[in-house]
């Protein structure tokens, strides 16, 4: 069946997210412990894509994540998350995480990540989403650097599935 759906823009699926670091969740060494921060990033990342395909999702890939500087107990942590490109049925959400020190307004820049998500119907196969409308030069390199790390992801997958 063929099934045309409206382009969406970036804006309209863009999401913030705001937490404080309490004490469970922290390390031994009093930073924020990197499953707790994995699982903000998969919580919001997964916001997006339901906002942009208005269907249930799922995870099907995460690259690699750097933490690039600690988050300590008290930061408030922001996490910025927003569509970069869609396929048929994927989408490749950005998430940004950035602290502040509450007392002293010292910020930093933690971590940055690429998630992607298949859009699925009440079946539970993969379902088409809208296309992306863009509407700035920086969304549309956003948009080409995503296709080549698509591309990327797959090879690794295939690669994956031969050796194991
Ligand atoms: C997601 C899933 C349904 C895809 O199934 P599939 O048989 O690979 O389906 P398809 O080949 O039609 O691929 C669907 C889309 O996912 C993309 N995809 C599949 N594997 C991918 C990977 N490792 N990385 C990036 N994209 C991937 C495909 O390119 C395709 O995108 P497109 O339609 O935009 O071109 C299946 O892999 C799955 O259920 N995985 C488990 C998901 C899960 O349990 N997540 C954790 C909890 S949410």
């Amino acid at each position: 069946m063929l099934c045309i759906l409206d382009e969406k823009a970036v804006s309209e699926s863009k999401t913030v997210m705001t937490q404080t670091v309490f004490p469970n969740d922290v390390n031994n060494n009093g930073t924020l412990y990197g499953g707790r921060l994995l699982d903000w990033i998969d919580t919001l990342g997964a916001i997006v894509a339901k906002r942009h395909s208005r269907s249930a999702v799922v995870t099907v890939s995460i690259d690699s994540l750097n933490f690039l500087a600690p988050t300590r107990q008290r930061d408030i942590v922001t996490l910025e998350a927003w569509v970069n490109y869609v396929g048929r049925t994927s989408m490749e959400i950005e998430v940004r995480v950035s602290s502040e020190n509450p007392i002293t307004a010292e910020t930093a820049k933690n971590c940055r990540a690429f998630l992607t998500y298949v859009a699925m119907d009440e079946y539970g196969n993969p379902k088409e989403v809208p296309p992306l409308k863009l509407t700035s030069e920086e969304e549309r390199i956003r948009f080409e650097m995503a296709k080549e790390r698509r591309s990327e992801r797959l090879r690794h997958r295939d690669l994956g599935a031969v050796e194991w």
